[in-house]
């Protein structure tokens, strides 16, 4: 099957560059268009790069970053569009893509709470993906926006799942230690960070509650509805490069064992994983046994085979006491919370049939 004729919108960012990286060589996408501000318009990918744990390919580097403009992305007949875009801007850019016909698979916030707009998260809620077909109605040419959640709520929603369909959890207590890389480029100023701790992110705790909620949630003749699930977040900044670390409570009247826990996360399979899609790790949630893990620098990568590094979401000091759960949960904030994301979304809508 021919690819898919595909454009990174915000190619010299932080998320732009991770599905730079995923994207090439990928088995259903061929990437025609590398957009960025016209800050960046005529430098090559090479100039701009950020990643310090990718080796960017020759080939790639030599890409040149065009300014975006939507209509000479429907001139260069793009159909899917990777968006790595600023909440600030992102909605009127997307809007215009799928008001093209195009379909956008996007990190930025500014979309994620539409009625008509899936977060999604494909272990979670393929389902969700029906939305779009709203969408496609309502807009000019067919084209539709598809979210992923904000890169602190991903990880965790995914460890929720299994949890919450097996024993019903509902009140969940978390807190967060966050990497910079999580903040965009060039993010935190380096004297604000070095050596410490931020404990405040604009937004970030009631991110994490109300799009919990739509992901956990259901979708029921043509509405989201919230799953009963609350997360209440206390959200800082680390001094990390990649990998967001969450501390995750738990509390239940009747709590299981650790190993049934353990068992339930460990032998989490969904939709992706049924369907081999190309950037679905084979086990999308690892629990870790060593006593000190799961690490930002040890653990945030996992991911398996090659093209699903960093997919894998790791949970590790699973602890039960009377009616309270403790854990450590651990995810790529760029890759599974990112660009990632978006990816494994745009896969599942290909072999879906929605693209
Ligand atoms: N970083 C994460 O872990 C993470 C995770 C999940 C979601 N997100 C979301 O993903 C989006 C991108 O985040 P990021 O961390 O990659 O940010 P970033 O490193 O600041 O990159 C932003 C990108 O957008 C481009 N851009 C800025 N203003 C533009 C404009 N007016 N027109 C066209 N392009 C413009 C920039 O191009 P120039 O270089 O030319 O300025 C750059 O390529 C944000 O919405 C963020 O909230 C981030």
């Amino acid at each position: 099957m021919a690819k898919k004729k595909a454009a990174i919108l915000g190619s010299s960012g932080m998320i732009g560059q991770r599905f730079a990286h995923m994207l090439s060589g990928h088995p259903y996408f061929e990437v025609m268009a590398y957009c960025a501000s016209d800050r960046s318009e005529g430098k090559k990918l090479a100039d701009v790069w950020k990643l310090s744990d990718i080796e960017l390919e020759e080939a790639l580097g030599k890409s040149v970053i065009q300014a975006t403009n939507p209509a000479s992305l429907a001139k260069e007949r793009i159909e899917v569009v990777f968006s790595g875009l600023p909440s600030d801007v992102a909605g009127p850019v997307e809007d215009e893509c799928a008001e093209q016909g195009m379909a956008v698979f996007s990190n930025a916030a500014s979309h994620r709470m539409e009625p008509d707009t899936p977060i999604l998260v494909p272990e979670i809620n393929p389902d969700h993906l029906a939305a779009v077909e709203v969408q496609k109605k309502r807009r000019r040419k067919g084209g539709f926006v598809v979210t992923n959640a904000n890169c602190s709520v991903t990880g965790l929603a995914l460890g929720l799942k299994p949890l919450v369909d097996r024993f019903g959890f509902t009140d969940v207590n978390v807190a967060t230690y966050q990497a910079l890389s999580g903040a965009g480029y060039p993010g935190v100023a380096s004297l604000d960070i070095l050596g410490n701790v931020l404990p405040f992110i604009k937004s970030e705790e009631e991110k994490m509650n109300s799009e919990g909620k739509k992901i956990l949630g259901s979708y029921r003749n043509g509405k989201f509805v919230d799953s009963p699930v609350t997360i209440m977040a206390s959200c800082a900044r680390v001094d990390v490069r990649d990998g967001h670390l969450e501390a995750v409570f738990i509390t239940h009247d009747k709590m299981p064992g650790e190993k049934e826990i353990a068992k339930t996360l460990q032998g989490f399979r969904a939709r992706p994983q049924e369907l081999k899609l190309p950037s679905a790790p084979e086990a999308p949630i690892i629990v870790l046994a060593e006593p000190n893990r799961p690490q930002p620098s040890l653990d945030a990568d996992a991911g398996r085979p090659d093209r699903a590094r960093g997919m894998a979401v790791t949970i590790g000091r699973i602890r039960v006491e009377r009616n309270n759960l403790r854990f450590y949960l651990l995810s790529h904030n760029t890759i599974r919370g990112g660009a990632g994301g978006s990816v494994l979304n745009a896969e599942l809508a290909h072999k879906e049939g929605v693209i």
